[in-house]
């Protein structure tokens, strides 16, 4: 079946890099507002029984997920024979409980929203945590790549003794393969989250890397305090500046900022949500067959 992948408005340049490892075509569409603010879509390419494979990060999704659903249905009308989703961010994975009275599961929600939509999902290190596999959620086939391998080449090539530390009992997952791939020392912290954006970190033990360079790493800097709150705990143990890595650049607003004023010397990400700290290419983990 010929594929045919298309970029949703940012998400460009991953889908060339994508594109051009399968030798395949980029399809045109036109994605824009109303002046009321309405969403219009249009397919320009021919999509009839082949393989649409729509890139769009869900990084921000309320609004991307109607174009979504409009873009999808417009495809099937349009006769295409299969429809897969290369979410490099997924969403809504942090919901995964209902933490108070009154709220809802909305990664529950959200999946089976995607489920109605596409007929596949390619995402990268979602977080899994109270839900383990996205397919207690999801309806559909789902791949969950993971960038563990892209995050230890990056150290080992651009870190001298490094020591890789995880703020909380959830990034142990990521820290821990990482750290054994790049040969790192590692230790993991344990966390608090009183509100969103209140952290209290443990006081890491690290007085024997004195002469390590601390490398920061989690799935996600959301606002960016789970970091800070680290970085405070490192400069009042003598620690050198540390790096942060984050697989995912969320980033509320200001929270890149924040996270340099801080202390962090360098702040790098992978590519799944275009940002400036972006420096590790994870595009060629998607492979559509
Ligand atoms: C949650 O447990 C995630 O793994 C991250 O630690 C969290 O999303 C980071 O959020 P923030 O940057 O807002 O502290």
């Amino acid at each position: 079946m010929d594929i045919v992948l298309f970029a949703f408005p940012g998400n460009e340049d991953l889908t060339a890099k994508i594109a051009a490892r399968h030798k395949a075509v980029v399809g045109q569409a036109t994605f824009r507002h109303f002046p009321d603010g309405e969403t219009y879509t249009r397919i320009d390419s021919d999509v009839k029984h082949k393989h649409v494979v729509v890139v769009c990060t869900m990084h921000q999704p309320d609004n991307k997920f109607l174009l979504l659903h409009f873009f999808s249905k417009i495809a099937r009308e349009q006769g295409c024979k299969k429809i897969t989703l290369i979410a490099p961010y997924l969403s809504y994975m942090r919901q995964d409980k209902i933490f108070r009275p009154g709220e809802g599961l909305t990664s529950s929600y959200f999946a089976q929203l995607i489920s109605n939509c596409v007929d596949e999902l390619i995402t990268v290190d979602p977080h899994l945590h109270r839900i383990t596999s996205l397919n207690m959620i999801y309806s559909i086939p789902c791949q969950a790549k993971q960038a563990s391998d892209h995050l230890a080449a990056w150290i080992s090539k651009n870190i001298v003794k490094p020591l890789v530390i995880g703020p909380d009992s959830e990034s142990e997952q990521w820290v821990t393969d990482v750290a054994l791939k790049a040969k790192a020392h590692y230790t993991v912290l344990q966390k608090i989250r009183t509100g969103d954006k209140e952290v209290e970190i443990s006081i890491p033990q690290v007085e024997r890397y004195k002469n390590h360079t601390p490398v920061l790493v989690d799935d996600i800097i959301s606002t960016g305090k789970t970091m800070q709150e680290t970085i405070k705990h490192l400069k009042n143990a003598g620690m050198p500046q540390p790096i942060c890595i984050g697989i995912h650049a969320v980033f509320a607003p200001g929270a890149y900022e924040d996270l340099l004023a801080a202390g962090a010397s360098r702040v790098v990400t992978c590519n799944t949500i275009p940002h400036q700290s972006n420096q590790i290419d994870i595009s060629d983990l998607f492979k559509i067959g």
